[in-house]
């Protein structure tokens, strides 16, 4: 894959989302990264897995997924958006999507689907519920 300014500049952007949900201020985030450098594993084909479910457009808009009745734990989670300077980004478009309790996701509609911006500190906060497992992949959010 070719590494072009705009790749690094999405990879940067998610080192420090992923950085900043676990509260971690990760000094590698601030400065400008290399691009990973290619492995040689003798040509062999990357390993089939499962794909999907994927990004959804056009999700509502809110911080609250969880409904009434639905499987799984309640969750919250917050956390922010950090600009390649440490700098919060206010109206950063954050879309959410995820299995449910029973790893069951919807993909006809928007269950479990939103999309929320994120405050003038950079900040968001999410309501759901702990995402269930399924094959293959451990839980997770989108
Ligand atoms: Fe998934």
């Amino acid at each position: 894959m070719v590494d072009t300014p705009t790749r690094r500049a999405v990879l940067g952007a998610g080192a420090l989302v992923a950085g900043s949900l676990f509260g971690i201020e990760s000094s590698v985030a601030q400065a400008q990264l290399p691009p990973t450098p290619a492995c040689r594993d003798g040509e062999a084909a990357t390993l089939a897995q499962t794909e999907g479910p994927y990004f959804k457009p056009s999700s509502p808009e809110r911080i609250e997924l969880f409904e009434e009745g639905m499987a799984g734990q309640p969750i919250e989670l917050v956390g922010f958006v950090l600009s390649r300077n440490c700098k919060p980004i206010s109206g950063a478009l954050l879309d959410f999507w995820q299995a449910d309790g029973r790893g069951q996701y919807d993909n006809s509609g928007f269950r479990l689907r939103g999309h929320q911006f994120t405050d003038a500190e950079g900040r968001y906060r999410l309501r759901s519920v702990v995402p269930g497992v399924y094959p293959g992949r451990t839980r997770h959010i989108h």
